[in-house]
């Protein structure tokens, strides 16, 4: 698993954004020949995804030939709903860069039948040719999508009922009133995930401190289903120095060394000025 560690949110959001910029540029996509982007919603991306928007803008890459799937969604929420992820996603990336709208997949919370949704939604995943880059964050429990804690590391898109710590932690969208987040979600599976050829997950702030030691020095755990990632040929984590508090110095320093050395944080925060 590679470990960037930036100074803070916005150089970690700004290597982010130009590491993904680079994967889809070298990608060269075409109309026949797409880029899977799998998105996350949540605090944690909005920086990443407002540089990329920044890119496109200014010409230097493309979203016309990128697909994209999004993680969850909640149950029952509008999609009109102000928090619901296909409102955050549109007021904060899509409606923001070149790309077509039919291209967009985000689960539906509200289909008649959630069971026959999340199973369609792997097909499209499949039938997209599978997912080239998910981006993902992480929960205070370090859950990855709505994969809450004891999840299967195996499991694919379904329905998932949100822990409390969750609740409490997405309350602050909902006039921080816990009765108004809904209960259940629907989910790619930590299985969906890991299908992913690369994945980057975004950690930022003290707050997912000891999710991001139990994703980097902890065994692979159901209870912290990021862990998932150390199984992943292709993992990223791009952190901030806050969210680094519960690491042991000799993990800071060996992942802080190999970035100096390899001149990992300037070679993307340079890339596009
Ligand atoms: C929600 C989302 C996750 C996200 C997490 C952290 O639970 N389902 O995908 O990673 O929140 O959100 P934030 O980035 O706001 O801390």
């Amino acid at each position: 698993m590679r470990v960037v560690i930036a100074k803070d949110y916005d150089k970690m959001s700004i290597w982010a954004a130009h590491f993904v910029a680079k994967k889809i540029l070298d990608f060269n996509p075409t109309p026949d020949h797409k880029f899977v982007l799998g998105c996350p919603t949540g605090s944690s991306p909005l920086g990443m995804y407002k540089e990329l928007a920044r890119l496109n803008k200014e010409g230097y890459i493309s979203f016309k030939n990128v697909i994209t799937f999004n993680m969850d969604e909640y149950v029952g929420l509008p999609e009109s709903h102000p928090e619901s992820y296909h409102s955050f996603m549109w007021t904060n990336f899509f409606n923001h860069i070149d790309i077509d709208p039919k291209n967009v997949h985000i689960l539906n919370g509200n289909a008649p039948d959630l069971l026959a949704e999340c199973d369609h939604y792997e097909q499209m995943i499949a039938e997209a040719g599978g997912i080239d880059l998910f981006m993902g964050g992480i929960g205070p429990d370090g859950h990855i999508a709505f994969n809450e804690p004891g999840s299967s590391l195996t499991s694919k898109t379904r329905i998932k009922t949100l822990t409390t710590n969750t609740i409490q932690a997405n309350c602050r969208f909902f006039d921080n009133d816990v009765t108004k987040v809904p209960k259940q979600a629907l989910t790619v599976g930590v299985g969906t995930v890991m299908a992913a050829r690369e994945v980057i997950i975004l950690c930022n702030g003290h707050l997912k401190s000891r999710a991001l030691k139990k994703a980097i020095e902890g065994g692979v755990n159901h209870m912290w289903t990021v862990s998932a990632l150390q199984m992943h040929e292709h993992g990223n984590i791009v952190c901030d120095e806050d969210a680094c508090a519960d690491l042991n110095v000799s993990t800071y320093q060996y992942f802080t060394d190999k970035q100096r050395i390899e001149n990992l944080v300037d070679y993307y925060l340079d890339m596009f000025k």
